[in-house]
């Protein structure tokens, strides 16, 4: 006898109705819901009635793990992108309109200046640069009717600080809302929005989920930026996938541990290489050298970060032989992983830049970014002095 449809095509059975609930969070990998009735559906599509139909507009996974980040950041509203840059784009898209003026950090990581630069302005958004190391320069080129000021709370790769709470009252006199990425501190540093900032995105590739096996994003913000928020996520198509969305809830978990033990070794870090002979400068606000010091001692309630960048004296062949001699460190242009792992920003994250305006940032062939995991303070230092011993040639 040939097979019936049901059989070439069999539907699952549904999930058995529990008498207990799971203790963690069951993983719905779905991505459309049956409704019982048209009337359902309609209520449904319309936010009328409380549930999900189409996983592009909503579903359980990215809703628990919006709820959390809103607890995370004291945030009225926040909502999950299918990346870091999505969660810009949709910060962009649903606040900006053609004619608005944008006050952009000069020292955004690179997609973002791609964004807050020649991808708005082709959609007729006036983009207007200022140095991100100095707050008087943003300050300085804030005017009325400018709608956006865009910043990053600890800067990519040189970590200079931003003041958010000068910034934010600045932008609000002029009627712009201040929008933060505060990848590089997390809200375990730092919750902008406390600080007076309107939006806030986190690249959750980082270490919000720490475990680099998801690229996702969120925004989040105040209640008054949230109007087309949602609208433009579905439209635009910036949803995340549920499986991501679970193991980013699982990586939340252990957020705060992670970040407390990277802060320590990133400042044993930096203290060893400030130290060392091999090397010409450590950027790292934990540092009472560095100038943002005591901005970073009183935004983040003195704790600094996992990141530490420096240059090495013998530039790039220096930082040929340090990667060479990593072994146990490897060159991974990302951050916020287990693991410590190493960038150069010169050959990736700002490689689009010519060496004249790198230099105009203060990155060299010889800066080398560091993302501190959670191993031992004994073993990370042994790993960068391995490293460092390599570059007493050059
Ligand atoms: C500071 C910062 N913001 C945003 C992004 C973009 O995030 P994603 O890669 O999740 O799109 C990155 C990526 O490296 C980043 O470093």
């Amino acid at each position: 006898m040939p097979p019936s449809p049901e059989d070439l095509c069999p539907r699952p059975e549904r999930p058995p109705r529990l008498s207990t609930e799971p203790l963690s969070p069951p993983l719905y990998h779905a991505a459309v819901y049956a409704c019982r009735d048209p009337r359902q559906a309609q209520a449904l599509l319309a936010h009328e009635e409380q549930g999900y139909v189409y996983s592009r507009d909503g579903h359980p996974n990215a809703d628990m793990l919006a709820r959390q980040i809103q607890r995370l950041h004291g945030a009225p509203e926040a909502i999950v992108c299918s990346s870091g840059m999505a969660a810009l784009g949709l910060a962009a898209l649903a606040t900006l309109q053609p004619g608005d003026r944008v006050v952009a950090s000069n020292r955004l990581y690179g997609r973002t200046q791609q964004l807050f630069g020649p991808e708005l302005a082709r959609l007729g958004v006036l983009i207007v640069t200022a140095d991100g190391a100095d707050t008087q320069s943003l300050l300085d080129a804030l005017t009325p009717g400018t709608r956006l000021v865009v910043v990053e709370t600890i800067a990519n790769p040189l970590l200079e600080v931003a003041d958010l709470q000068a910034l934010a009252s600045a932008a609000h006199a002029c009627g712009a809302w201040l929008l933060v990425d505060n990848t590089f501190a997390s809200p375990v540093l730092c919750r902008p929005l406390e600080h007076g900032a309107d939006l806030v995105v986190e690249s959750l590739t980082k270490i919000m989920n720490g475990h680099s096996d998801v690229l996702l994003g969120v925004l989040a913000g105040r209640s008054e930026a949230w109007q087309r928020v949602a609208a433009v996520h579905t439209t635009w198509g910036m949803a995340a996938s549920p499986y991501d969305c679970w193991l980013a809830l699982r990586g939340l978990g252990t957020l705060a541990l992670r970040v407390e033990r990277a802060c320590d070794n990133a400042l044993t870090v930096a203290r060893f290489l400030q130290e060392r002979a091999e090397v010409e400068r450590v950027y790292f606000p934990g540092l009472p050298t560095s100038p943002y010091h005591p901005l970073a001692t009183r935004q983040f309630q003195a704790r600094y970060g996992t990141v530490v960048t420096f240059t090495l004296k013998g530039g790039a062949p220096a930082a040929e032989a340090f990667i060479a001699a990593a072994r146990h460190i490897p060159f991974s242009p990302s951050l916020g992983d287990l693991s410590t792992t190493l960038s150069h920003p010169a050959s990736t994250s700002h490689r689009l830049l010519g060496p004249a305006e790198q230099e105009a940032l203060g990155i060299s062939g010889g800066t080398i970014r560091l993302s501190l995991g959670i191993e031992s303070r004994a073993y990370v230092l042994a790993a960068v002095a391995e490293a460092l011993d390599a570059c007493k040639r050059h």
